[in-house]
């Protein structure tokens, strides 16, 4: 794939296909059984917060934005995040995590959290969540569960179990998640990567 500009997109169902390989391609079909996608199961992405990276006409990266609570507090999941393999290191990713935060800021969100490399996230400004302040439903390795404050403070006071919160159903039929294939419920494994 040759380097040339990339276009980042509200993701919309035209995009759908490609993603979906690009996350079966980046995270393989075990990807249903990670932590990130048990919180993300039970809502949909906001779509205003859903972003691809388009070159040409083909989406070679995708960002995800899916509400959630901590406790009672409102809070946001980002994931999955993902790159091309042949478009990696040149910036796409952390532009496309960025684009949906500004996003996120915009809209008037506070806090968004995700599991992930702490060293890649630090780039967009996420911090380690403090051991125990946050649980997720489903082993993760602590180190990798972090947080960003959209508003200053936003994650003090916050803490208990992340769950999914019930999505605005309008324009999600992007989001429609393909049958999980046979043995996505093992679980047991903390999570490598969102
Ligand atoms: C992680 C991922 C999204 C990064 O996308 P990308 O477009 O290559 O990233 P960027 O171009 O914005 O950043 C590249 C830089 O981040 C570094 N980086 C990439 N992944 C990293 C990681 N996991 N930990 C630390 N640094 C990392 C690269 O070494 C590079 O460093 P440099 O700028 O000093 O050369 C991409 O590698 C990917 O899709 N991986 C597979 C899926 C995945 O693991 N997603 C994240 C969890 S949801």
């Amino acid at each position: 794939m040759t380097a040339e500009t990339i276009d980042i997109q509200y993701e919309d169902l035209s995009h759908l296909e490609v993603v979906e390989a690009l996350l079966d391609e980046a995270f393989g079909p075990g990807r249903f059984a990670r932590t990130a996608y048990r919180l993300r199961e039970g809502t949909v992405p906001v779509p205003e917060l859903s972003f691809v990276a388009v070159q040409g006409e083909r989406p070679i990266g995708a960002v995800r934005l899916s509400p959630i609570t901590i406790g009672d507090a409102d809070a946001l999941f980002l994931g999955p995040l993902v790159v091309h393999p042949d478009c990696k290191n040149r910036g796409y990713g952390l532009a496309l995590m960025n684009r949906a935060l500004e996003a996120a800021r915009a809209g008037g969100h506070r806090l968004v959290v995700l599991v992930g490399d702490a060293p890649y996230y630090a780039r967009a400004g996420f911090k380690p969540i403090p051991p125990g302040q946050v649980t997720l439903p489903g082993p993760v390795d602590p180190n990798r569960l972090l947080a960003l404050e959209l508003v200053e403070g936003a994650l003090s006071g916050v803490s208990g179990m992340a769950r999914p919160a019930p999505g605005d159903e309008t324009g999600s039929a992007a989001f429609a998640v393909p049958g999980k294939p046979e043995g996505a419920e093992q679980q047991g494994k903390a999570e490598q990567a969102g």
